[in-house]
């Protein structure tokens, strides 16, 4: 077998997210402005040109593949490109351990079946509140009727959920413990995400920005948290939840560094490779297929993590974002 892929640091790359579509149905307010401008369709890579780049990156050691965007869901035909990275998955070498999706849920309910069937056996699903009008506040077009229907629908399906919730100051800062009761309740695993600036935002971040550790702190008065070596191969340090037998992630990219650990890279919609969430750096894979083939694609992608940046250095206190995209273009 191949030897894999390792970084210009010595890490070994496994983890691949691709960004299916920038475009989503809800607009977020730590994430999307209220007006975005979306790709234009003709600068989208072909649902092929994906399945044939993942596949590259599945034969070169990458064994845990998610697909991000955007909104995933709102992309035509994406069941179609589950469904063929979904015959990857085994326990064979040079396959993948796990096929995976972050989704806001909104269409789980047409969609769940149909991913189970593709291959999908554990979704992330962003709920950032469980009270409505919050819900229609953060997502300035949401209804959470719909997102909790699509959860049901998802977990009827026999797919396991866990829950991302972004912390937000003044707009569920007093909800933590709550939450962990309703996920815990239902046998959801819960992470808490700390809010990082990417792209233009009608608000100001640093007014919103919730640091985890005291968080942490609150919920280990409520409830028995012990540390849980579990590996997902994400971002998020685990603790079980020992009323419910649940997991409880954090993801602090600003108060608690992880890059050190850092397995992944990501790809655009548009055929970027960006090998940071948080820098600009990037190699152009659709170009490259186009006009090379598989051979120009693995000569971008040795570039790509030969200058894989060490760190993010995301500043929440800074007065501009540290990079100009939004998080819908990357995926996360
Ligand atoms: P699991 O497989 O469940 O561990 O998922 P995940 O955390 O890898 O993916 P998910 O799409 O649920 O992302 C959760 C949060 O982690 C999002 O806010 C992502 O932007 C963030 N995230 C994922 N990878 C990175 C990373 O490399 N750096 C930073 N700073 N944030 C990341
Ligand atoms: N900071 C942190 N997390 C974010 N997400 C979207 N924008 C941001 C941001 N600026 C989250 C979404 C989703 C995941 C992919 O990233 O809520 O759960
Ligand atoms: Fe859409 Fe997710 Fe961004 Fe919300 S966080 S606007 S659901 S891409």
């Amino acid at each position: 077998p191949a030897a894999g892929l390792i970084d210009g640091h010595g890490r070994a790359i496994t983890y691949l997210r691709i960004s299916v579509t920038d475009r989503c149905d809800l607009r977020c307010r730590y994430c999307m402005a209220e007006k975005m401008t979306f790709l234009p369709r003709s600068a989208l890579m072909s649902l092929e040109e994906i399945a044939l780049i993942a596949e590259r990156f599945i034969a070169r050691g990458i064994t845990k593949i998610r697909l991000s965007g955007g909104e995933p869901l709102v992309r035509r035909d994406v069941v179609d490109l589950v469904r063929r990275l979904g015959r990857h998955v085994s326990t064979h070498p040079a396959g993948l351990d796990e096929l995976t999706m972050t989704t806001n849920a909104t269409r789980l309910n047409e969609f769940a079946g149909p991913l189970a069937d593709a291959g999908i056996r554990r979704i992330n699903v962003s709920l950032d509140t469980l009270d409505p009008d919050r819900f229609r506040f953060i997502t300035r077009t949401g209804d959470l009727g719909r997102v909790l229907a699509g959860i049901e629908a998802a977990r009827a399906a026999g797919i396991a959920v866990k829950i991302n919730m972004v912390a937000l100051k003044g707009l569920n800062d007093d909800a933590f413990p709550a939450m962990l009761a309703w996920c815990g309740e239902r046998g959801l695993d819960l992470t808490l995400i700390e809010t990082m600036p990417m792209g233009d935002i009608d608000e100001d971040r640093t007014d919103r920005f919730v640091p985890l550790g005291a968080v942490f702190d609150t919920l280990a008065d409520q409830f028995t948290l012990t540390r849980d070596a579990h590996r997902s191969g994400g971002p998020a340090r685990y603790w079980n939840v020992g009323e419910y037998g649940t997991r409880l992630g954090l993801i602090s990219p600003l108060t608690g560094n992880f890059c050190d650990s850092c397995n992944r890279v990501r790809l655009t919609t548009e055929g970027h490779l960006y090998s940071c969430l948080g820098h600009d750096d990037r190699v152009d894979l659709k170009a490259a297929i186009r006009s090379g083939g598989l051979g120009a694609v693995d000569a971008a992608i040795d570039a790509a993590l030969l200058a894989k940046p060490a760190r993010h250095d995301f500043d929440i206190a800074a007065s501009a974002p540290a990079v100009g995209r939004h998080m819908s273009v990357t995926g996360g």
